[in-house]
């Protein structure tokens, strides 16, 4: 097999998940992702033991992505790994790992910024994810609402103010007894509950708030945080020792029919103010079912859905190296002084008061 320019290879390590890929011309050959199961014990990561788990796994990862991919490392086009953001002992281990690859093959190394690489993992699997877009980005560190008229041209509409969605759900799964991370727990908590019984709010869904106003398109998720602690709160005191199975399971369905609801009107308001209808969506909370199924049906009959299938929605290296891929095709690359950024800035993103 040929590809243009040859394979790249992908490294991911901002978070806890260790995961490599060997990716040509957007065909993913072979990957890898490990989840670190170490940090369920603590309800969530602990940046000392994500760093210390990527550097006692990143060689068997990265032999193992080589491998299924049937590829020598000599055969390598070059090397796209995380710089940031993220946690910056977590990222040091991919960076460092990559550099030390790279150098003796000769080969280039792209750092790539975490975020843009989500959006980029739409296009390794539907030809039709290209600008102009809007796009929801939704993890556990950020959320981001933009616009996309050209790839590496993103115009900011709106962000949260708080927590991001991803920790959202974390920090309410924690209050209602579940597992780390909570998003996949709450989902299938939800669906022996019916939203509706206890009533959340749905933040920064102002009817007086229009374009002009940053609130119109920004999302605050701490307070809804907060009141689902509160309301937990007064339904223990009232249950009075009987069984709050069911109790949990509506509030869980009330909780992600908020955080939807508000997910599926900002993308709606940033579609119909931009008049741009194909929506790109990612990060892990891509993976909830009801978010992709609503906005589906939000979009019909003009728009168009495009979310990652599961395993490209959460933490993974192929959409490091299909952005890294890009980036290598557009003749850039990274000197060994490239350096990991815990805080770094998206890459050719706007801030809104600048784009009006
Ligand atoms: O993108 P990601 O893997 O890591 C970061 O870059 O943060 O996102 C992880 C986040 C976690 O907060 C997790 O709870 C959330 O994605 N998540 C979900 C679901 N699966 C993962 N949230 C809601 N529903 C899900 N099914
Ligand atoms: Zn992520």
């Amino acid at each position: 097999m040929s590809f243009r320019g040859g394979p790249v290879l992908g490294i991911e390590s901002s978070c806890d998940e260790t995961s490599a890929a060997v990716v040509a011309d957007g065909e993913v050959l072979g990957h890898v992702i490990l989840s670190q199961d170490a940090h369920a014990l603590y309800g969530g990561v602990v940046p000392e033991i994500a760093a210390r788990q990527h550097l006692a796994h990143i060689d068997g990862v990265v032999a193992g992505a080589l491998e299924e991919a049937g590829i020598e490392p000599k055969d390598l086009r070059g090397v796209g790994v995380t710089a940031g953001p993220g946690l910056v002992g977590a990222l040091l281990v991919g960076l460092n790992w990559a550099k030390g690859f790279a150098y003796p093959l000769g080969l280039p190394i792209v750092g790539v910024h975490h975020m843009e690489a989500h959006l980029y993992a739409n296009s390794l699997e539907s030809s039709g994810a290209t600008p102009p877009f809007v796009a929801l980005l939704v993890s556990g560190g950020h959320t981001l609402l933009l616009h996309a008229p050209r790839w590496g041209e993103y115009r900011l509409l709106g962000a949260t103010r708080d927590d991001a969605v991803g920790e959202a759900f974390d920090k309410v799964a924690r209050r209602l007894g579940l597992g780390f991370p909570g998003g996949p727990q709450i989902e299938k908590l939800a669906r022996r509950g019916k939203a509706g019984r206890y009533r959340l709010p749905r933040p920064m869904l102002s009817k007086r708030d229009g374009p002009r106003d940053a609130a119109y398109f920004d999302f605050s998720f701490s307070g809804l945080k907060t009141a689902v602690s509160l309301l937990v709160a007064e339904v223990e005191a009232n249950a009075a020792g009987t069984d709050m199975e069911a109790s949990r399971a509506d509030l869980a369905a009330e909780f992600q029919e908020a955080v939807v609801d508000v997910l599926v009107a900002k993308t709606m308001r940033a579609v119909e103010h931009t008049g741009c209808r194909r929506v790109l969506l990612g990060g892990g909370v891509a993976r909830n079912g009801p978010l992709r199924e609503r906005l589906t049906e939000a979009l019909v009959p003009t728009g168009e859905l495009f979310a990652p299938s599961p395993r490209l929605s959460t933490d993974n290296a192929a959409m490091v190296a299909r952005l890294a891929e890009h980036r290598l095709t557009a003749g850039e690359a990274h000197g060994l002084d490239l350096n990991a950024d815990p805080g770094l800035s998206f890459p050719g993103l706007v801030d809104r008061e600048r784009t009006e």
